[in-house]
């Protein structure tokens, strides 16, 4: 037996568990404090009432031998295949149902995609960036070439000249910085994948918090994006999903590669090949929740949700911009992406807001090298804590 060596390339802990870690161990140390979290992008509010209804509804038609549901399909039931494209349509996209894999989350599928690929690809990362990207790559052994997303170049790298790849992540609006491509720009990496025969991987999990409306919410509002690009999106952060776990992956039916014979390979076959093997789909209460937000009264009562966040990110920005500290993002994502200021490291600012003012935040050095220096605040909080961290904040910074 031979272990996977690639898992001894990563970080001791995954990310996220390493800060619930050290708030765990700052809690036990310290019972009285009031630590206020805002690290994770975990939500706060409760999944719309129309959905906790048809969630409901149906666990209960778990219960009864006439409603009952076994086995579902793998790919999702066609209900709710057919409300993600109504919800797509709604903002002028057009995806066919049978190419919308339900899924538990965008996370889990992020890393199962990588089973259709070869180990010998060349990935393109962004820095930083969402640490499962990388993660998952690492245990797979894959090369990685990182490019770096700066203050220069807004946080949103370009395709590199004289570098070939071939998977290529693109996260947008963008987890940790909030930056968001344009459509623009998104034409810039379609014609890069397509002349590379590279496939984008397109996390798209942010998009419910795009508030200008000319920024792009999928990819395949550019045209070709259906030959080059599979998009991967989350209901976890649009209609608070965290805890009941529901997303969809969308594999175009045109995304053809060739094998190693230089026939053609449908990768939507791979996928579904794949899933029928690996996964016996989404619950199927889940699934009709998820199917209620896509209702216009979910639509309604998630877009409430998510304008209550957009508040709180409000707040965090407004008090960064009474304490002169440099931040970005806030407008068309969650978070907020900020100098630590008095030119500190990322994991030395972390330390030093929880052990100060009890604030927990997310350091930048976490999501890649370029990270360091910069830290994440999230808006999931409620508006009560987001308002009481942010007045700890001017005690530390008030010049
Ligand atoms: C984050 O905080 O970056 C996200 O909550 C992590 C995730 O979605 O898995």
């Amino acid at each position: 037996m031979k272990i996977n060596e690639n898992y001894k390339n990563l970080e001791e802990s995954y990310l996220f568990s390493t800060i619930a870690k050290k708030v765990d161990e700052y809690t036990k140390a310290h019972p009285e404090a009031k630590v206020i979290k805002m690290g994770i992008g975990d939500v706060t509010l409760p999944i719309c009432q129309k959905a906790a209804d048809a969630f409901a509804k149906a666990a209960m038609e778990q219960g009864k031998a006439a409603t009952f549901h076994g086995y579902g399909p793998e790919q999702g039931y066609d209900f709710l295949r057919v409300a993600v494209q109504k919800y797509y349509a709604s903002f002028q996209v057009e995806v066919a149902a049978e190419d919308i894999f339900i899924s538990d989350g965008a996370k889990s599928d992020v890393g199962n995609i990588l089973d259709l690929f070869d180990a010998d690809n060349t990935v393109l990362i962004p820095d930083p960036v969402y640490p499962v990207y990388m993660d998952t790559n690492v245990m797979a052994g894959r090369k990685i070439v990182f490019m770096d997303a700066n203050v220069e170049n807004g946080f949103l790298p370009m395709p590199p000249k004289g570098q070939k790849a071939d998977i290529i992540y693109l996260c947008s609006p963008n987890n940790p910085t909030g930056s968001v491509y344009t459509k623009a720009q998104l034409r810039e990496w379609v014609d890069y994948a397509l002349a590379n025969n590279a496939v984008i991987i397109f996390d798209a999990a942010y998009e419910a918090f795009i508030t200008e409306a000319d920024l792009p919410r999928s990819i395949y509002l550019v045209e070709g994006a259906k030959k080059c690009a599979i998009e991967i999106c989350s209901l976890s952060k649009t209609a608070g999903f965290t805890g009941t776990r529901c997303g969809y992956t969308i594999v175009p039916d045109e995304l053809i590669q060739k094998d190693s014979k230089g026939s053609d390979v449908k990768i939507a076959d791979l996928w579904n090949r794949r899933q029928g093997s690996k996964f016996n789909g989404v619950s199927y209460p889940v699934q009709r929740a998820a199917e209620a937000v896509f209702t216009p009264e979910g639509q309604k009562q998630t877009k409430a949700t998510i304008a209550y966040y957009q508040e709180n990110a409000r707040i965090i920005a407004k008090t960064c911009d009474e304490l002169g500290i440099k931040y970005t993002g806030g407008i068309n994502s969650p978070y907020i992406w900020l100098k630590s200021p008095n030119g500190m490291g990322s994991w030395e600012f972390f330390d030093y807001l929880l052990n100060e003012i009890q604030v927990v935040g997310t350091p930048g050095a976490g999501f890649g090298a370029n990270g360091d220096g910069w830290f994440r605040l999230t808006a999931f909080s409620t508006h009560e804590l987001t308002a009481e961290a942010m007045e700890r904040f001017k005690t530390l910074f008030k010049k």
